[in-house]
């Protein structure tokens, strides 16, 4: 039940945050929307110009890492919802810089939850009550790397409506819930950490929360350093594609916005408690979909077919690259009736023109004068 409820949802300004914010901003007038992100380099309020006016909906400038802001605010908003999304997400920026994950990821999650358990449960032991619940946004990374015992390809084992016309996978096992936690990068073990937490205090607190782990998200309004976003770019500029290694490593991806819907669906119909895999069934060899994007880049630029493939340039691998990520995404099929929408080659045609369209959002977020006018704004980051 959502009416007249005040959620809190933290990382609203990153990517897959804005369009968590603009679903639930545009699909629950009667409920009040509070995004909370300090607008790291990631973070960007241009994402949400098309909701940023309506009335059920608040921006707080705030590091999640602050205790006594955040409890102030969940006091004041009187929040009965927290839907987590903050985070250092580039797995590349982890292995530079690892102690901002920790901090983030893990101590940032430790801070919400501290303030939501004081907040929800100020008199002590498991008096929550009135639908709370506290929703954490975590990543298939954590499971570690799967196999590659297909690496030419076999058919899926289960295909969906929004399955690809030709796609293989490329092994035989799959994450799923019940999977040991093997984390690689210090960006998988931040989140593996914070997930641990979140069980933590339903187990030891009773506190209402739920974890979803999901695969590889694409779509609109990716900061242009993960693979896709900055790909495309790269291309539109005819600038090298950097492909780490041999380019073999294999990713689950899922159009952004079937990772919304299923944010909506855990949150209002999911179990405190459980946890949820969410993926496309959708695996992609990293050469494969890159000359995807060459082609439909070329194509929709008019370029002569192929002209581009010789900007591909192998470069030394990523430390510690996992090599196959693939989801088993049965029990949220089967328990919520979630099912991704859309086909890759329609979900991938729409963001390479949705990039192409929006190449002023492109170029402010690749010179950092984004970040000027809201520290104008806001202060200096
Ligand atoms: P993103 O990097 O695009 O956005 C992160 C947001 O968090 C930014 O707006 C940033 O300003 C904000 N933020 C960072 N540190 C903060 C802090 N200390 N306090 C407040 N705000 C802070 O990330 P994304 O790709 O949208 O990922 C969102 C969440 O989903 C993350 O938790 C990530 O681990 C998880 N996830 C991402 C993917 C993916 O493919 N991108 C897949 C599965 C799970
Ligand atoms: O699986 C979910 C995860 O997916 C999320 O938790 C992370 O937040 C998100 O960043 C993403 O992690 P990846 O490391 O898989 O995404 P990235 O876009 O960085 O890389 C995708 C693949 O492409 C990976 O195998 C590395 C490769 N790659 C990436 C870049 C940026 C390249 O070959 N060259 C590149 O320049």
């Amino acid at each position: 039940m959502t009416m007249g409820r005040t959620i809190l949802i933290t990382g609203g300004a990153g990517f897959i945050g804005s369009h968590v914010v603009r679903l639930f901003v545009s699909k629950y007038p009667d409920c009040r929307i509070v995004n909370v992100d300090k607008l790291t380099y990631a973070g960007n309020l241009a994402n949400l110009n098309d909701v940023s006016d309506r009335p059920n909906y608040r921006f707080v400038k705030m590091d999640i890492c602050d205790f006594s802001g955040i409890s102030s605010l969940l006091e004041e908003e009187r929040v009965d919802g927290i839907i987590h999304l903050a985070a250092e997400s580039h797995v590349d920026r982890s292995i530079a810089d690892p102690f901002t994950f920790a901090r983030t990821n893990v101590l940032g999650t430790l801070t919400l939850l501290e303030a939501a358990r004081r907040h929800w449960a100020p008199s002590g032991w498991n008096p929550y009550g009135n639908g709370c619940l506290f929703y954490h946004i975590s990543t298939d990374e954590v499971y570690g790397s799967l196999e590659m015992t297909h690496p030419e390809g076999i058919d899926p084992p289960f295909t969906t409506e929004a399955s690809s016309a030709g796609h293989k996978c490329y092994g035989d096992d799959f994450f799923t819930e019940s999977g040991k936690y093997l984390p690689h990068s210090p960006y998988s073990a931040s989140k593996a950490s914070s997930d641990h937490f979140v069980r933590a205090f339903h187990d030891t607190y009773g506190m209402p929360a739920v974890v979803t782990n999901c695969s590889n998200n694409y779509g609109p309004y990716q900061f242009p350093e993960k693979l896709i976003p900055l790909f495309i770019n790269n291309i539109r500029h005819r600038r090298p594609l950097p492909v780490y290694g041999a380019g073999e490593n294999v990713r689950d991806w899922l159009y952004v916005e079937d990772h919304a819907r299923a944010i909506d669906l855990v949150f209002h119909n999911g179990k405190a408690g459980e946890t949820y895999n969410i993926g496309g069934c959708n695996e992609w060899k990293n050469i494969d979909l890159i000359k995807i994007l060459v082609r439909t880049v070329d194509r929709l630029l008019g370029r002569a077919e192929d002209e581009d493939m010789n900007l591909i340039t192998y470069v030394t691998d990523r430390p510690g690259h996992d090599a196959r990520y693939a989801i088993d995404s049965s029990r949220i099929r089967k328990e919520l009736g979630w099912e991704p929408s859309l086909q890759f080659e329609e979900g991938i045609g729409r963001t390479v023109r949705w990039y192409l369209d929006n190449q002023d959002w492109l170029d402010g977020v690749t010179s950092g004068d984004y970040m000027k006018y809201y520290d104008s704004m806001y202060g200096n980051r």
